[in-house]
């Protein structure tokens, strides 16, 4: 099942992509996109991570912006560089010429109906891969997105999840493609944190180390925003369920779309739960996770190998 990762690195989104290559999830290649921090350190931050783990898999730079929305990053969680701030070697990787969402396209064409899509960013890469070629909606199997809200409890704005709140135009094609997605969202990974001895418990290594030392900013500011002791690994939760659906527990399927107009709505995830106003589903909503299957995947990925 090949799959391709996309991302904007980001704590959480590294430990995605440290567990899709140690895990391993069958990955094609990594697509980069703007997010927590501005693509050019989001790209900075997959190539920190590849060399670190000495992976071979392409990296390929994809939007730098999103469709119409303004610059939105999140600096306060994930630090000035998007990776906790901390001090890495001088790159020796590079990221492959071809632009992620040619790199998408073309994939697609190569594993058409076994290609898999992990995004766990704002879907600006997505949207344009599907306006370049719609076919791509026949040439994927399985769409796993980070991102949305089940009950419109935002992290970005009242309503807004950060990811759909970054592109509300992207996520709104996405979901609108006549494919069927599958969301993992805000609420869900909130509840999901990792306790912060589950990282000491699986020894020193220079991957859990480097890790231990990105992560220490994020987990301060959990503290501080939401009094909560633990990792918050919202990426990781995602890469979860492409490895694994059945760690979720309650998922359920429901007609959805993202508003992209209002004072307060945009980048909301609107859901169709009495199922009287939507369409058919056109997402399956991960509501909870089954916790000790997602830490012993958290486990497994950092572990000494
Ligand atoms: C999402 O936003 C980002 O800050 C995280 O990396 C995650 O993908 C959570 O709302
Ligand atoms: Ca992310």
């Amino acid at each position: 099942m090949p799959w391709i990762l996309d991302t904007d690195p980001g704590v959480d989104d590294a430990a995605a992509v440290i567990g899709a290559l140690r895990l391993p999830l069958d990955l094609l290649g990594i697509t980069v996109v703007h997010g927590n921090v501005p693509l050019e350190m989001t790209l900075t931050n997959t190539l920190r991570l590849k060399q670190l783990l000495g992976s071979d898999i392409p990296v390929y730079a994809g939007a730098a912006q999103a469709l119409l929305q303004p610059p939105c990053h999140a600096p306060e969680i994930h630090g000035a560089d998007g990776l906790g701030d901390i001090t890495w070697p001088p790159l020796t990787v590079a990221a492959e010429q071809q632009h992620a969402v040619a790199f998408i396209v073309e994939a697609a064409k190569t594993y058409a109906g076994s290609l898999n899509l992990l995004a766990v960013g704002p879907l600006t890469n997505i949207a344009l891969a599907l306006a370049m070629e719609p076919s791509l909606v026949d040439a994927v199997e399985r769409v796993v997105i980070m991102g949305g809200t089940h009950s419109a409890h935002g992290n970005t704005s009242m309503v807004g999840e950060f990811n759909f709140y970054a592109d509300p135009e992207a996520a709104a094609m996405v979901l609108r493609a006549g494919w069927h997605v599958e969301v993992v969202p805000w609420e869900t990974t909130l509840a999901s944190l990792v306790p912060l001895d589950v990282l000491p418990e699986v020894g020193a290594n220079p991957v859990s180390d480097t890790f231990r030392r990105l992560s220490a900013h994020l987990a301060r500011r959990m503290k501080r925003m939401r009094g909560v002791e633990g990792l918050l690994m919202c990426d990781f939760a995602a890469l979860a369920v492409a490895l694994d659906p059945s760690v979720g527990v309650d998922t359920v399927k429901l007609y959805g779309v993202v508003e992209t107009a209002g004072q307060h709505g945009r980048g909301l995830l609107a859901l169709d739960y009495a199922r009287r106003f939507g369409g058919a589903p056109n997402l399956t909503m991960y509501r909870t996770l089954e916790q000790e299957s997602l830490q012993q995947l958290f486990r497994r990925a950092f572990a000494d190998e």
